[in-house]
């Protein structure tokens, strides 16, 4: 028996290279070996976005279409909507009596993205609303609902499953053994720096490359990225550990050329102009057959559609048999 991976991620926008390195390879490497379930979580995403639908029913299937761009077979990966499994919801409200108010007040994950988000929820968090304080229950519930065992997630992602595992120990002290404790796993790269030089690439930090970017796009994003700021003239050597056109040239370009860089960018014999022209011809190449794919989808709706509903129909069918093991063991098996 295959064990089963679930992970989930929030329809709110296009999938950029912080998603590709920090999450999606990680996801390639897997999908052979286990029973892979991916959530494209909506619920989630309406949490902190109640009053934006459009755009979250817009990116389900912008965010399928990335992820189908970047490799995933849908053959190997169930590919669903959350709001379309009912039991995720049901079990939502059955584990919130299992978990404190405090709890997830304190949980860092919710901290630090109440602090972002100052202008829905207020400067001191006192907008907070119900739904998105308990997010972390619901999100509990996606996993358990298709007994994920392994969950790979990315760094910030960690008290999210210790809070599901915190839930899972405490149902089954109560009801009896039922549920599995689930595991994260990490990605080697968890986290991909922005185009700025901020520790983390984000849509709304505003320094991401996308993977849909077309190549106009790349090349001024990559002219516009944050160099050796000791570095004046061209042939003034340079530190390229501080330099985020060096950083992706590690991500897209060959172990040859990326030691040629580091070792011309040092001894003051490359400049940075023609350092960011190979960077943007080698960043298009890298996403050139990702785009391929991603039109292919483009063109072909149907089929997405279709990879959605079969993904979705197979979700169900996990869900309803977990579902009767957990409301026999809470005694509400009418
Ligand atoms: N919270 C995750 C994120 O913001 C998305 C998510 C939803 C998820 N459900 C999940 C991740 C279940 C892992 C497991 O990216």
């Amino acid at each position: 028996m295959k064990k089963t991976i679930l992970t989930g991620l929030r329809p709110t926008g296009n999938l950029h290279l912080g998603h590709l390195f920090g999450a999606c390879q990680n996801y390639l490497k897997l999908q052979d070996d286990y029973d892979f379930y991916l959530e494209i979580a909506d619920v989630q995403a309406l949490t902190d976005n109640f009053d934006q639908p459009k755009k979250v029913r817009i990116n389900v299937n912008e965010i399928t279409m990335d992820l189908l761009a970047v490799g995933l077979d849908p053959k190997k990966v169930n590919f669903f909507i959350q709001s379309q499994i009912k039991e995720i919801a049901e079990l939502t409200v059955f584990y919130s009596n299992l978990v404190t108010i405090a709890r997830l007040e304190r949980n860092p994950t919710v901290k630090a993205e109440i602090a972002q988000k100052k202008d829905l929820f207020g400067h001191n968090g006192e907008s907070i609303t119900y739904g998105f304080l308990g997010y972390p229950v619901s999100q509990a519930a996606d996993i358990t609902t298709f007994d994920g065992e392994l969950i790979p997630v990315g760094e910030d992602q960690l008290p999210l499953i210790e809070q599901c595992r915190e839930i899972v120990r405490k149902f089954n002290s109560i009801y009896g053994d039922t549920l599995k404790e689930p595991q994260p796993i990490l990605s080697e790269t968890t986290r991909i720096k922005g185009l700025d030089g901020n520790e983390k690439m984000g849509k709304s930090l505003g320094n991401a490359i996308f993977l849909i970017d077309d190549e106009e796009t790349v090349q001024k994003k990559i002219m516009g990225a944050v160099t050796d700021p000791h570095k004046i003239r061209k042939d003034d050597p340079a530190n390229p550990d501080i330099c985020m056109v060096y950083y992706y040239h590690k991500l897209v370009n060959s172990k040859e050329n990326i030691q040629k860089v580091c070792t011309e960018c040092k001894s003051g014999t490359r400049g940075c102009v023609g350092c960011k022209r190979e960077l943007i011809e080698k960043m298009n190449e890298f996403l050139a057959p990702i785009k391929e794919r991603r039109k292919y989808y483009e063109e072909h709706p149907k089929e997405v559609e279709e990879i959605l509903k079969n993904g979705t129909k197979k979700a169900q069918e996990k869900a309803t048999e977990q579902m009767e093991k957990i409301k026999k063991a809470m005694m509400i098996d009418y």
